[in-house]
């Protein structure tokens, strides 16, 4: 059995103030019998508060980004070490808006998933076509290969967590069919077969993300292959995001 996830990702959303108000609604709605794992993203200026009040609750705690190298001069990045510190068990790796805007590329995802494999964080791989890709009918190409390349040299992947985020579903409010979502997790979790062995397969979590809201999350979590959601708008405000969490039960 696979416990479902459910993540928000803020991106750069919420200053600490906004963070404290968010944390104080939300932790007052959680009844401590929540089936799935809750996990916040918060930006690194609000790590810490998370941290303070995930005590006693089910939160857990990632960053949206790492850099591959152990420390030095690389202005403007964060470690594997200094997320540790700050509570993080999860990091997510090769989001989207970091392919797209600043240069991520396959490699530099497989150094990034390397290291943090290496320092137990768990990472949440991100995968997806874009909407011109999907037109052409290569979406199945492009997530393979993303997952190829950026699993390249890896043999031993943990715990960690794949999110397929089809491009076009992000920020738009036009989520993937549920179809479309199942279908492409159970390719995702093929190809992960075919690298890693059927046991591995079936271990791994593969969460959907693009305008998950309440009122699709249910639908969409209820196909077989997806584990639950990395959710961005719809986990800014605590009451739309525990809506979502318990749609993963
Ligand atoms: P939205 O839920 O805002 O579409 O964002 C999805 C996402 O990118 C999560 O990482």
């Amino acid at each position: 059995m696979r416990t479902p996830l459910v993540a928000g990702n803020w991106k750069m959303n919420k200053t600490s103030t906004e963070t404290k108000i968010f944390m104080e609604q939300f932790v007052k709605l959680l009844k401590g019998q929540e089936k799935s794992e809750i996990l916040i993203c918060p930006p690194y200026t609000s790590l810490y508060i998370v941290n303070d009040f995930k005590h006693n609750t089910k939160i857990k705690l990632g960053a949206q980004d790492v850099h591959w190298e152990e420390e030095g001069a690389f202005t403007g990045k964060i470690s594997c070490n200094m997320l540790i510190d700050s509570g993080c068990e999860y990091v997510i790796i090769g989001h989207s808006e970091q392919r797209t805007y600043f240069n991520e590329t396959d490699e530099t995802v497989n150094k990034k998933l390397k290291k943090a494999l290496e320092k137990n964080l768990i990472p949440i791989v991100c995968v997806g076509e874009t909407l011109e890709q999907r037109d052409a009918n290569q979406h199945k190409e492009v997530v393979k290969n993303q997952i190829i390349q950026g699993f390249k040299d890896i043999t031993d992947i943990k715990s960690t967590v794949i999110a397929y985020e089809p491009v076009w579903a992000i920020g738009t409010g036009r989520n993937a069919t549920p179809e479309q979502a199942q279908e492409m997790q159970s390719f995702i979790r093929e190809i992960i077969q075919q690298l890693y062995g059927k046991e591995i397969a079936e271990q791994i979590r593969i969460l959907y993300g693009g305008s998950l809201k309440p009122e699709n999350a249910k639908e969409i979590f209820s196909q077989p292959d997806i584990d639950g959601g990395l959710v961005g708008g719809a986990s800014l405000k605590p009451e739309s995001f525990y809506q979502i969490i318990l749609a993963a039960e």
